[in-house]
């Protein structure tokens, strides 16, 4: 039997697998914030609400976020796009194309699209635009982690948990190399020592 893994809190350091990664956000805090979003999501109003989440790495905040609805009374459906981004943080192009597309009609919905992290804000605009286009009535936004850093496309998120530093992170969802997605806590992966 592999001996159980930590549950860190916030501002804790661990090492899993090969990285050391710092606690940004433990289980307890992102829970908490999850419901107040979905209190402050129910509180707009949504009418006849679509949940759109952006995978891969939001399927752990959709997972949550959806919950959270239900616990405040909101009642959606949900419907997943996974996007892929070519060129972001290089000096390509940074077009962002649809792999796999929502197979649920939007025309005069109000949607929301779901994403862990705002970067550069290509993939969260791309996929606001998407649905925009398609005549959804309102197209929201929530993202989970919203980095400061300068944006490559014009959106900001309507709902944002946390206010990110500008850092590698993983967890709950995000990962590095494909690993790490499964953490319960979102951490800032630090140098090698
Ligand atoms: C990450 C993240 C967002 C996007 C944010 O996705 O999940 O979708 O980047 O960056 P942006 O604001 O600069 O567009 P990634 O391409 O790593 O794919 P994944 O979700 O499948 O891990």
């Amino acid at each position: 039997m592999p001996h159980s893994l930590p549950r860190p809190k916030a501002g804790d350091i661990v090492t899993i697998g090969e990285e050391r990664i710092r606690v940004i956000h433990d289980e307890e805090q992102i829970a908490a914030r999850v419901l107040e979003l979905a209190r402050e999501v129910a509180a707009s109003e949504p009418r006849d609400l679509l949940v759109v989440p952006v995978l891969k790495g939001s399927f752990i905040f959709a997972a949550d976020l959806l919950r959270a609805f239900y616990r405040v009374g909101l009642l959606t459906e949900v419907d997943f796009m996974i996007l892929a981004s070519y060129g972001a943080g290089t000096t390509s192009s940074g077009q962002v194309r649809v792999l796999r597309d929502i197979e649920t009609e939007v025309r005069d919905r109000d949607v929301l699209v779901v994403e862990d992290i705002l970067e550069t804000g290509r993939t969260l605009a791309a996929a606001r635009d998407l649905l925009r286009a398609r005549g959804a009535r309102r197209a929201m936004t929530a993202v989970l982690l919203d980095k400061k850093v300068p944006r490559a496309a014009n959106v900001e998120a309507d709902f944002a948990g946390f206010t990110c530093p500008d850092v590698f992170v993983v967890g709950y969802g995000m990962d590095k190399a494909h690993a790490y997605r499964e953490l319960p806590f979102i951490g800032e992966i630090l140098p090698a020592e």
